[in-house]
């Protein structure tokens, strides 16, 4: 049984929270960004769980697989995928081992993945394996330093069940040391914590002021790309 499999039923109800939706909201937005996804670009997500970026990039019109190792989060994502009748492949695989030939895809993208496997930067080589030449690879982490990978550090040593005590956080010192050669840049999102959120509307107000205004190192969300 893969870790994620007994979360499948419920992974999805903390986007359907207001804090939740807030999160989702700020992670799309910085994971766009780097990505700059564009029509008819063939795309892979790794780790792609219920298929919550998977089915953003498909509604954005790029041919895209979704791959994880739970079969559970996977039939989760593609009920929801029929449900909107989007033709997007699921495979069950690991993302250590791709089942794809080198330079397969145009963009490469997995979001709070690397804190679940044992060696992140063998996955950024193996994600970088599959690019093609100029592609661009894009991973969504949780910021150690911040409140948020304290919180879900915590959440880990409190409950040994939880998922979050098989997880592994990194700092952007940390990100910036993997596979140096096609490393090129790093995004900071997530700056509103739990402790000040009021409403969606605010919190996005508040997030935009504190992205300008905060220390970079108190982002609770990183998004690192890699250039092929
Ligand atoms: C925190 S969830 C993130 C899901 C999705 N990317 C999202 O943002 O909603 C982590 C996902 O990574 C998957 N995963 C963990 N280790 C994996 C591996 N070695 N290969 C493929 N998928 C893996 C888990 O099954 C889970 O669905």
């Amino acid at each position: 049984m893969a870790l994620f499999d007994q979360e499948a039923s419920t992974y999805d109800n903390w986007c359907n929270t207001p804090l939740g939706s807030f999160v989702d909201k700020v992670e799309k937005e910085w994971i766009a960004k780097s990505a700059q996804p564009q029509v008819g670009e063939k795309a892979v997500d790794l780790g792609c769980g219920t298929g919550i970026f998977t089915i953003w990039l498909a509604k954005q019109g790029l041919d895209v697989t979704g791959i994880d190792l739970s079969s559970e989060m996977l039939a989760k994502a593609q009920e929801k995928a029929q449900r909107e009748d989007l033709a997007i492949h699921w495979i069950q695989a690991d993302m250590n081992r791709l089942p794809f030939d080198r330079e397969t895809f145009d963009l490469v993208i997995g979001n709070i993945v690397l804190e679940f496997v044992e060696n992140p930067e063998k996955v950024v080589a193996e994600a970088l394996r599959v690019l093609k030449k100029d592609g661009r690879l894009v991973i969504g982490l949780i910021n150690k330093e911040s409140y948020w990978g304290r919180t879900y550090s915590q959440k880990g040593k409190d409950n040994p069940d939880s998922v979050f005590a098989h997880a592994h956080f990194y700092s952007e010192q940390t990100i910036v040391s993997w596979e140096t050669r096609h490393f090129a840049s790093l995004d900071y999102g997530l700056f509103v914590t739990p402790e000040n959120f009021e409403n969606e509307n605010q919190a996005l107000e508040l997030e935009k002021k504190l992205s300008r205004t905060a220390a970079k190192n108190q982002a609770g969300f990183i998004v690192a790309r890699w250039n092929k």
